[in-house]
């Protein structure tokens, strides 16, 4: 069986059409559709210090693409990943920019995470260890970061415990220059850098 120069030009026409649709795929509602599973586990507000599941909301748009990205990819794939493998199985590149851009559009979620003051000595620690770190040459902005580097203000205690644990054993592997910086800290700085970052309002 041979196919006519025709029935090329058209499949290849009709391949160009479908690869247009799917970029721009994912109008307002579909990506509400896709994302109304989240905050079953990413709450929206009042999100408890001891949370393992990290706030997403607020959170920079390329930073939230590179991990739906790596976790689909599994480059980001420590046991406490498997959900995140799970559900971005499915997920287009486009359909993962749409979601990265809606979720960071929404408001930072109320936490209560302001569980360490700035007077405790252990605060002001982790503001000495991160500003020796020079986290903030990345993490600026107040510690909102911007676009790839992801914010840390107000994140929850617990899921910084989790994630700076496994970049240290490298079973966080997606980003080998994150897992470096943490590597030299003693247990008790990353205790006071969690504190910290945890607290700043
Ligand atoms: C069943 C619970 C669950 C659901 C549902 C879920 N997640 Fe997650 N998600 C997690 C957990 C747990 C982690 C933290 C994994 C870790 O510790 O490395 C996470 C991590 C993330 C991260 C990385 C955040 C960071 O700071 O690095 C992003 C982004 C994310 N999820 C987005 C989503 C999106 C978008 C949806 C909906 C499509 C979703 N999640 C649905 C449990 C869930
Ligand atoms: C050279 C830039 C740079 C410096 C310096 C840096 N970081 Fe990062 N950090 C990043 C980038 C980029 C990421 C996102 C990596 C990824 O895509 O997974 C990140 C991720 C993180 C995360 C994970 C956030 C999340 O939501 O999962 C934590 C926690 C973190 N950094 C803490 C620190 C601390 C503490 C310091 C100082 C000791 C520091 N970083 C210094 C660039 C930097």
């Amino acid at each position: 069986m041979t196919f006519s120069l025709r029935s090329v030009q058209t499949l290849a026409g009709f391949i160009v059409v479908l690869a247009a649709l799917q970029v721009r795929a994912a109008p307002a509602q579909d990506v509400k559709q896709l994302v109304a599973a989240c905050a079953a586990c990413h709450v929206m507000s009042d999100v408890p210090a001891n949370s393992v599941n990290p706030i997403i909301w607020g959170q920079n748009a390329g930073y939230v693409y590179l991990q739906l990205r790596d976790f689909k990819r599994a480059t980001r794939a420590s046991e406490s990943d498997a959900v995140m493998h799970a559900l971005t199985q499915t997920m287009t590149d486009p359909q993962m920019l749409a979601i990265a851009e809606y979720v960071s559009a929404q408001p930072w979620p109320k936490s209560q995470n302001g569980t360490t003051p700035p007077t405790d000595p252990l605060f002001r620690r982790g503001a000495l260890v991160a500003a020796y770190g020079d986290c903030g040459g990345c993490h600026f902005n107040n510690w909102q970061g911007y676009s790839a580097n992801p914010r840390l203000r107000g994140q929850t205690p617990a899921y910084l415990t989790t994630t700076i644990d496994e970049f240290r054993s490298g079973k966080r592997g997606n980003s080998p220059g994150m897992s470096d910086f943490l590597r030299i800290y003693t247990a008790e700085d990353i205790r006071a850098i969690v504190a910290y970052l945890s607290s700043a309002e």
